[in-house]
């Protein structure tokens, strides 16, 4: 591949956004890149994905505008939904993400931040919408997950005055969990995810698809999605193993319980 990376390390695998000559920005050739490389992670062994941009000033700043400069209605509509599938099938994806934002993450960049189940960032992030300005909506997203992210309101101001704000206002209003020192980024994302394929896959898979799937329908329909995945942890080997650990006497118990992921 010519512009995405990837690195498995035992449970955590690493996508990187690779073409920091343009800003890591999303061409076409990009989103395919990044759609094959969802489709080939191994979800037998990965427990958690990272997902970041290359070199130390941009994630991503946004969709390709000189791809899109010349695009027809049509074909403006199809590149939309390019960006979408490819993002919802990263939002989707059975195992967490989290966005490792190490610079800018303008317009697309934002939007793949938020298909991410956790956004963290360096110091030196920039987040925004800025499409307002280029005579676009945010097409990647954008007016759905901000939304959804920092309330209605705060989505609306961002992306009606397309301003950028730093790590420190993205924080402030929920877009990232916590912000670093960009050298210790990628350390402290991979702790989380270490920390989150640690835990039961099967629970961890469960409870994502229960937020996800519980947040798109009402609340009575969403405790019954609850109680299904609920339910779909019995059984399992990693139930027996993580209740059997708790229940042990003293002396058997393990710091680590070692989850097989079935
Ligand atoms: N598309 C294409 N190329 C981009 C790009 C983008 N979104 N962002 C940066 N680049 C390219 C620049 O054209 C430049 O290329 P050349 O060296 O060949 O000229 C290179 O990356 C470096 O960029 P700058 O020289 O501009 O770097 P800077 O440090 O001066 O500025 C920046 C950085 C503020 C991020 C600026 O590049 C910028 O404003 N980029 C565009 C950000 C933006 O508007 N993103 C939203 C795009 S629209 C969108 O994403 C729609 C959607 O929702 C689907």
């Amino acid at each position: 591949m010519d512009f995405i990376l990837y690195e498995a390390d035992g449970a955590v695998a690493t996508i990187t956004i690779n073409r920091p000559k343009a800003l890591n920005a999303l061409n076409s050739q990009v989103l395919d890149e990044l759609d094959q490389t969802l489709d080939a992670i191994n979800l037998d062994t990965v427990r958690c994905v990272i997902l970041t941009g290359a070199g130390d000033k941009s994630f991503v700043a946004g969709a390709d505008i000189g791809e899109m400069s010349t695009l027809t209605k049509a074909e403006g509509e199809a590149f939309g939904k390019k960006g979408n599938d490819v993002f919802r099938k990263l939002e989707t994806l059975p195992i967490p993400v989290i966005a490792a934002v190490n610079g800018f993450a303008l317009g697309g960049g934002c939007e793949i931040s938020m298909s991410c189940d956790i956004r963290i960032c360096s110091e030196n992030a920039m987040f925004g919408q800025p499409e307002v300005g280029l005579g676009i909506t945010p097409g990647f997203g954008g007016t759905q997950r901000l939304a959804r992210t920092v309330g209605v309101g705060m989505a609306k101001q961002l992306i009606y005055t397309a301003r950028n704000i730093k790590a420190d206002e993205a924080y402030r209003i929920g877009l990232v969990n916590a912000v670093y020192p960009q050298e210790e980024l990628m350390e402290q994302a991979k702790k989380m995810a270490s920390t989150i394929a640690k835990n039961a896959p099967i629970a961890v898979r469960n409870c994502k698809k229960a937020i996800n799937d519980g947040l798109q329908v009402d609340i009575d329909q969403a405790i019954v999605i609850e109680e299904k995945l609920f339910g779909g942890c019995f059984e399992t080997e990693d139930q027996k193993a993580g209740m059997g650990n708790f229940l042990a006497p003293k002396e058997q118990k393990v710091k680590v319980v070692p989850f097989k992921n079935c």
